[in-house]
């Protein structure tokens, strides 16, 4: 089954590494966890365990970062994760998930339109209104059926819902318990349930967090990788699973287009150039991680399917050209002043320039 669908969970994707890795823990598991803080930290950040088996990394950053998250979720206080679009905020919250409880799916995402319901409970009207209020027309929500079985509740973009439905989350997160009035009764939360929330900056102002809400999570800020050396890393790892995903077969010399790629996204995201001599212009759009991962897929299928199977320029400036010209009037006064100041003037990315300017 799970070879058939587009996007396995991480549970089922990487199941093999999880049921290794809870054989082999033999250090102690909170209640209700899978597996103990110590193997849920192996099992994202990679590592080899006293046996030799080798665990892939899942998140690559700061280690820091993902230990105080562990120990967060083993304290009663709630995760948020923060952080600028692209950060890998989605991807940390859905392993970890997946490596605490071995249930990533417990999700509600947030939007301007999530009501209350979303996060308590709502009710299956036909049996409502056949029988009244009962347990059986009662329709969990999935931060319910999380406080049901102890496991870890998902919440995307926290700060996109409306801040009356955000502190419906107060009472959940403080009392662990939901109060389900028209049964006259609550759901206590077993051991084992926590929520990890994650929330953009580029957000922050919509919808604030409440200061009450705030106090009842830990906050931890994923950055933008550190080094261009990290970022390609991060990008050629994840470009070689999303293939496998896809069965794109090999591409060859895809290295140096990442590199490529990765450096352009870092120079106009920070303003100046690698070698810090020139300024630029940044665009608005956040030319994020992320966006580099999809700009080298993207090439990728082209070569594949239109292309030699190798790798070119060719295949990857159309895609970045999109990415960073968003705006099709400042962004493209901004890209052209960086390809003829900065990429034209770089003799190794002449074949770069030429497919560039192809594309404008
Ligand atoms: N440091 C990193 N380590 C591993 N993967 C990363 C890292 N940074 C980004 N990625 C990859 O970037 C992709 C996008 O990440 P994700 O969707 O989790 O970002 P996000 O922070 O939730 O963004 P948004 O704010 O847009 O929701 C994922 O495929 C993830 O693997
Ligand atoms: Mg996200």
């Amino acid at each position: 089954m799970t070879e058939a669908v587009l996007r396995p969970h991480a549970e089922h994707q990487f199941a093999d590494e999880l049921a290794l890795l809870a054989e082999r823990d033999d250090r102690p598991r909170p209640p209700g966890w899978r597996l103990s803080p110590w193997a849920v930290t192996v099992y994202l950040l990679g590592g080899t365990l006293p046996d030799g088996t080798v665990v892939t990394p899942k998140y690559v950053g700061p280690r820091r970062l993902i230990e105080v998250a562990v120990a967060t979720l083993a304290t009663d206080r709630a995760l948020l994760l923060l952080g600028v679009p692209g950060t890998a905020k989605t991807w940390v919250s859905e392993h970890l998930a997946a490596a605490v409880s071995g249930d990533s799916t417990l999700l509600v995402q947030g939007t301007a339109g999530t009501a209350e319901d979303t996060i308590r409970y709502g009710w299956n009207y036909a049996r409502l209104l056949a029988e009244g209020p009962s347990e059986q027309a009662l329709v969990p929500s999935p931060v319910m059926r999380a406080m049901r079985s102890g496991a870890v509740a998902r919440i995307e973009e926290l700060t996109r819902m409306p801040s009356d439905v955000q502190d419906s989350l107060i009472t959940i997160l403080s009392e662990k318990a939901l109060p389900v009035p028209e049964l006259g009764t609550e759901v206590q939360a077993r051991k084992g349930f926590t929520v990890i929330a994650t929330a953009n900056d580029r957000d922050r102002g919509v919808n604030d967090l409440s200061s009450a809400l705030r106090r009842r999570f830990n906050t931890i800020v994923l950055p933008l990788p550190a080094t261009t050396e990290e970022e390609v890393d991060i990008v050629a790892r994840r470009v070689a699973q999303i293939g496998t995903s896809l069965e794109l077969p090999e591409t060859v010399a895809g290295i140096e287009e990442i590199r490529r790629v990765v450096t352009v996204f870092r120079e106009l995201r920070s303003g100046r150039t690698a070698d810090g001599r020139t300024r630029l212009k940044s665009p608005t759009g956040t030319l994020s991680t992320a966006e580099a991962i999809s700009v080298i897929t993207s090439g990728r299928v082209l070569a594949t399917h239109f292309g030699d199977g190798v790798l070119r320029p060719a295949d990857v400036a159309g895609g970045i050209v999109g990415a960073v010209v968003q705006d099709p009037v400042s962004d493209r006064v901004v890209w052209q002043e960086y390809l003829e100041t900065v990429v034209r003037e770089r003799p190794e990315w002449s074949d770069f320039y030429r497919a560039c300017r192809e594309v404008l």
